[in-house]
């Protein structure tokens, strides 16, 4: 049988051509649209831009222009700007392990301009004119030749892949794509406040963002990415120690979502994703979010930058700590106590601290009876024990239901007596009802055992046909941000089958027409938020 394995290689060995070279490290960079945006967007900000602004068509899949009024390139460095390993922001190894700008690898360009028809159009403020190269995709170039442009550099990518069908085919819808488009947008507006920003996408305006020079325009720009919901849950923080420093926006656990989508983490200006600050982060949360639920913070973490290696990986988003155990405590320590001071200690929650007025004699040990544990007021005890009979009940009805479905099993069967959440015991906290089932004792987070049951039911009024709608007398509108609003319309479909009637109204509004029947009564606007 004849070998897999060649023994000889097929051809003699022989330098690529540049070309070749330049698609392969295109595919490391640059995967879709947005990744070519990433690189423009920092090349603008690495020139010292104040102003940014960027044009997409169809997802950017089409045209895609990046203007700035940066530095600009002088007239006889353009053509190095587009050559392989060619940069103007580092020179020296030693510059490496210091660097501070966003790029050094002198590979963008010359590997957008290898899948892609790239021009570029710069004017130094020295210069009277501005001067334009023009690529077609071959790696060959025209110019300079001059043009009409303020100081400051325009690039404008046109039919990305044209050339690699296999690499076009892969990318998604054009409302995908400029999703994608869109987050490397508020990715970078809360990494650089003082920067405008602005983003047209087939000609409409989708966000536009003045320079936030104080701390007030900081926040509405949070708002303005993040939403308002965030803006509103979310306390400022800011701390320093032992050479780092943590600042920015978290938002309290009362306020968590269903994916990761709310959390911005950047090391330096340089957004990040990292796993020793994933854990920290998902640490510090641990003891205050559901699980499933994830936070929502913008954070800036701030530390010599030869402490941290950023050249790991060509895309530039994962980065080295030196000391990883020192940033991972650091995060840790200062989100676990801002975290704690945020608990509500309030009505009653927190009775294990000593009253104010008596800080030298210590509490009376409360006795955990049934009526006492934890209960703040008698009164509003009483309606949450109340509201949990009711609870329990309607498990026990759905779960009476899934076994006549043919479900039944032995252990069901022996429980039948019993409601699966048990009786109720005591009430701790004001949160949870400690509760006897058949299998011994049940802790029962009240909220979110009254989540589960609605949700059983919602299921499986999905499975049984048409869920049943309830119209709002009055429409609610909805605030939202750019990407909110993408979202819901694009998952408009999907609502509309789980008895959500949902329509995008503006570019950040929404209105909601019908909810389930089901949800009637809870708070519309969390829900859709949500
Ligand atoms: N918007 C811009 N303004 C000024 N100079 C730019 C701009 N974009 C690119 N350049 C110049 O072109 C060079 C090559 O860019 P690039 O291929 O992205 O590599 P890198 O950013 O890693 O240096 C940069 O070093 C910079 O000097
Ligand atoms: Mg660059």
């Amino acid at each position: 049988m004849p070998s897999l394995v060649a023994c000889r290689p097929p051809m003699p060995i022989r330098p690529l051509p540049p070309q070749l070279v330049n698609q392969i490290a295109a595919g490391e960079v640059v995967e879709r649209p947005a990744s070519v945006l990433k690189e423009l967007l920092e090349n603008a900000l690495d020139a010292g831009a104040r102003r940014v602004s960027i044009e997409a068509e169809q997802g950017g899949i089409k045209r895609l222009v990046v203007s700035d009024d940066g530095c600009g390139i002088p007239r006889d460095e353009l053509g190095l700007a587009v050559s392989r390993h060619a940069t103007s922001k580092i020179a020296t190894l030693r510059d490496l392990e210091r660097v501070t700008s966003l790029g050094f690898r002198g590979e963008a360009l010359p590997s957008i301009g290898s899948v892609a028809r790239l021009q570029i159009t710069s004017r130094v403020p020295a210069s009277e004119l501005a001067w334009r190269l023009v690529g077609d995709g071959s790696g060959h170039y025209q110019g300079p030749v001059p043009a009409a442009h303020p100081p400051g550099t325009r690039v404008e990518v046109r039919d990305l892949f044209f050339n690699i069908p296999a690499r076009r085919k892969f990318l998604r819808t054009e409302r995908t794509e400029f999703q994608h488009l869109l987050g490397h947008v508020q990715r970078l507006a809360l990494s650089r406040f003082t920067v405008s920003l602005d983003l047209r996408h087939n000609r409409r305006s989708v966000l536009e963002l003045p320079p936030a020079e104080d701390e007030a325009a900081e926040d509405l720009r949070v708002a303005a990415v993040c939403g308002e919901d965030f803006a509103e849950a979310c306390v400022r923080i800011e701390h320093a120690r032992a050479g780092m420093r943590l600042w920015g926006w978290m938002a309290r656990p009362t306020f968590s979502r269903s994916q990761t989508d709310l959390q911005y983490f950047y090391v330096n200006g340089r957004p990040v994703r990292d796993r020793t600050v994933a854990h920290a982060v998902r640490q510090a949360y641990a003891d205050v979010l559901f699980h499933g639920r994830h936070p929502a913070y913008v954070l800036h973490l701030e530390m010599d930058p030869e402490a941290v290696d950023v050249n790991v990986h060509p895309a530039k988003q994962e980065v080295r700590f030196r000391d990883a155990r020192a940033v991972h405590d650091f995060l840790f320590h200062v989100l676990h106590r801002v975290i704690a001071e945020l608990r509500p200690g309030s009505a009653g929650k927190l009775r294990t601290q000593a009253p104010a007025s008596s800080p030298t004699t210590p509490p009376p040990e409360p006795s955990p009876s049934q009526t006492e544990v934890g209960l703040p007021y008698p009164g509003v005890a009483e309606a949450q024990v109340a509201s949990y009979a009711r609870m329990s009940e309607a498990a026990r009805a759905l779960s009476a239901e899934t076994e006549h479905r043919g479900e039944q099993t032995n252990q069901a069967a022996r429980e039948k007596s019993t409601p699966p959440l048990g009786f109720a015991l005591a009430q701790l906290h004001g949160i949870y009802i400690l509760a006897e089932n058949a299998r011994g004792l049940v802790l029962v987070d009240m909220h979110a055992a009254h989540e589960r049951i609605t949700y059983e039911r919602l299921k499986r009024a999905v499975h049984e046909g048409p869920v049943p709608t309830q119209r709002l007398l009055v429409p609610l509108h909805l605030q939202v941000s750019a990407t909110e609003a993408e979202h819901g319309e694009a998952a408009r479909g999907a609502l509309s089958e789980l008895g959500v009637e949902l329509d995008r109204i503006g570019p950040r509004a929404l209105v909601v027409r019908a909810i389930p029947a089901l949800l009637a009564g809870t708070d519309v606007e969390r829900l859709v938020r949500d």
